[in-house]
């Protein structure tokens, strides 16, 4: 992180002033920061008129419980209608709301008319199944259409989604599908990887041994491999769903009613399954959607290049862009098949306007070459988005250069799964950009840089970042686990009712904010967000494993890789453990364990683990090791030679 720190200093003293001209048609302008500032929550009641309220609200916020939150109080809504039906109200049927384009080249563009008709049956689909408002389904897809028809049927009946990774283990999924109670599973019978169709059923179905909550499995056909089958649980989609009525009449539910459950990673090893409800939910990703990326409906082509496993999938692709009436780019599959054009071949097809990625796939861009982007008609586009991790000042010049054309205005919007929708974002048309830096908190939000009492560090030093006002979009908590959501977020400073984001951040000389990365045992792969934690139980569930410690070790591509130090149980031959063949299958393990996105990058067998007194692993000295950096203060160690031990080990067995 250091290194990293030092080439943003370098960068900082370069802006871009806006461009006049896209200033002058832009969705936001700079009177939102005083608006939202004079009067938060009139400002949130303004945003929140975007969507149609069947009852509307009697109050903006309920803080009262605080840390749990009630926005739009008493109003009800159906978020499904307001993504998709009153588009097609309004005369819009025949807008396209989704270009959907398959891996192995077939396509589907689908218009809002036709998703009207698609969800509803669906839902009419759901419901025949006896499910009703409140069941919860678990949903794990390959990015084809019924994705995202199956969230918004969901969403029509006010059942709670709890979308699972397609890459996900059986073992995570079973997790997920427990901890939710869920009665249903959405799969497909496999997904395209690279050209190759990979099953998806068969693993649903390892996961789904003996889960007694679920009563069906829903199968979308995709790839037309051999399916195993449990009669009388299974049933096709096709045969379900495309018989049922394209009438379904949308029920308005509570500005509370659970949207959705989405678990995601913290220092423990068991995820958290963040909860967040409608009314505010919807409210946020709309209108962020509107003023971060200056989205025309109609006008614009969208393209988030998220999967609908994470929760820019959900807030990104789904429920934003559609709640804004957007024509969008769906892509099904990698983006180096069957070149590393693809991306670019789309943009330059589809006549993408607003293209929304993360830096990992970025500087793998950069890694390909220039003349790959350069060889595109990519004159489209006007907006260029980055999430997931810190964007490092060059990828984010080389984004705009090459593929923004050295002018387009860059976002790099900082959020995570449990504010629900962006935070913290330069404004196309109204900020002037810093590579590297997300800048400020959108009108509305209110966050800030403090140290470890709270106090507001001065600009130009860093701290932790904190939210200090309730927003809409919040999480509502994690399922099932109060006294976790609690300790979890809200209680790192005390009485201030700060909500702790686990980010380290600095402010500027300017008063912007530089995310640095995160500080605690969770660790940034390509974006994903993994715990160490989670790695070390999948490698001491190996036999061969008696012990271990897991870094994130910073790489040029993913941002950071997963290093394990283990140390191997007696009896285990360390010279046949250090093997390549063994530390193969010991990633190989930890990939079954949790899924491919966790396999550590490099597995380095030693004889001990650095701890403290109290038994605690300073991963920070683990972090020097696997950087290859000189080892740092070993002085709080219980015993000050293990580093020396492990060091020479390293040198001496590899
Ligand atoms: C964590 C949240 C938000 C959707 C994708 C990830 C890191 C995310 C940025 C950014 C610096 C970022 C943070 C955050 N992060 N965006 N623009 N700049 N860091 O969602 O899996 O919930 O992860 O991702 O560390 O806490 P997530």
């Amino acid at each position: 992180m250091g290194d990293e720190v030092l080439a943003n200093l370098k960068h900082e003293s370069q802006v871009f002033p806006p461009d006049e001209e896209f200033a002058a048609q832009a969705n936001a302008t700079a009177a939102l920061y005083d608006e939202a500032e004079a009067d938060r929550d009139g400002f949130w009641a303004a945003q929140a008129e975007r969507l149609h309220w069947e009852t509307k609200w009697s109050r903006v916020l309920d803080w009262s419980d605080a840390p749990f939150a009630k926005w739009f109080v008493g109003g009800r809504l159906n978020v499904a209608y307001n993504c998709v039906d009153r588009h097609v109200e309004d005369g819009h049927g025949d807008q396209v709301a989704i270009h959907w384009v398959g891996e192995p080249g077939d396509t589907r563009d689908i218009t809002y008319a036709e998703l009207k008709d698609d969800v509803s049956r669906a839902a009419n689909a759901l419901a025949s199944l006896g499910l009703s408002a409140g069941d919860r389904v678990a949903v794990q897809l390959p990015m084809i259409p019924e994705a995202i028809v199956s969230m918004l049927a969901c969403a029509r009946l006010g059942l709670v989604h709890s979308v699972v990774f397609g890459g996900f283990s059986p073992a995570a999924l079973r997790s997920r599908v427990e901890d939710a109670a869920a009665r249903v599973v959405i799969t497909s019978d496999g997904q395209y990887r690279r050209g190759k169709a990979a099953p998806m059923k068969a693993n649903v179905d390892e996961a789904l041994a003996g889960a007694e909550t679920v009563e069906h499995v829903v199968v979308v056909r995709r790839a037309g491999i051999e399916t195993p089958w449990t009669e009388g649980r299974d049933l096709w989609w096709h045969e379900l769903v495309d018989a049922q009525s394209a009438e379904h009449t949308p029920e308005a539910f509570d500005s509370e009613h659970p949207l959705f459950i989405l678990y995601t990673s913290g220092t423990t090893g068991r995820p958290k399954g963040i909860l967040h409800t409608s009314g505010g939910y919807l409210t946020q990703v709309a209108y962020t959607h509107d003023v971060v990326f200056d989205h025309k409906p109609g006008q614009d082509v969208y393209w988030c290049t998220a999967d609908i496993g994470w929760v820019t999938g959900h807030s990104y692709i789904v429920y934003g862009p559609l709640a804004n009436r957007a024509t969008q780019v769906v892509y099904e599959g990698t983006p180096n098949t069957p070149d590393e054009g693809r991306h670019w071949e789309i943009v330059q097809s589809k006549k993408v306007s607003i293209y929304y990625t993360a830096p990992t796939l970025i500087r793998t861009f950069m890694k390909w070459g220039d003349q790959i982007p350069a060889s595109y008609d990519l004159s489209s586009l006007r907006v260029l988005g980055s999430v997931g991790e810190p964007i490092n000042p060059e990828a984010w010049l080389w984004y705009r250069e090459n593929i923004g054309a050295g002018r387009l205005p860059v976002v790099d919007t900082w959020w995570q799964t449990e504010t629900g929708g962006i935070m913290i974002s330069p404004l196309p048309g109204v900020t002037a950009a810093k590579p590297g830096s997300a800048q400020r908190a959108l009108p509305g939000i209110g966050a800030k840089v403090v140290d470890q009492t709270g106090a507001e560090v001065p600009h130009g030093s860093g701290g932790y970042l904190v939210l200090d006002k309730p927003w809409p979009g919040m999480l509502r908590g994690i399922w099932g686990d109060e006294e976790r959501y609690r300790d979890t977020y809200w209680s790192r400073f005390g009485d201030l009712g700060f909500y702790f984001a686990g980010d380290g951040a600095k402010y500027d000389d300017d008063g912007d904010v530089w995310l640095l990365g995160r500080v605690d045992d969770v660790m940034n792969v390509s974006g994903h967000r993994i715990s160490t934690t989670e790695v070390e139980s999948a490698l001491v569930s190996h036999p061969t494993v008696a012990e271990a410690a897991v870094v994130g070790a910073s790489d040029p591509t993913t941002g950071q890789g997963i290093v394990a130090f283990v140390i191997l149980r007696g009896g285990v031959a360390e010279g046949e453990a250090r093997g390549e063949e063994a530390i193969g299958a010991l990633r190989d393990h930890v990939a079954k364990e949790i899924g491919p996105i966790a396999k550590p990058r490099q597995i380095m067998v030693v004889p001990e683990l650095p701890k403290t007194r109290s038994g605690k692993i300073m991963r920070r000295l683990l972090r020097d090791v696997a950087e290859n950096r000189e080892v740092g203060d070993v002085t709080t160690l219980a015993d000050s030679s293990v580093m020396d031990l492990i060091s020479s080990g390293l040198k001496g067995g590899g």
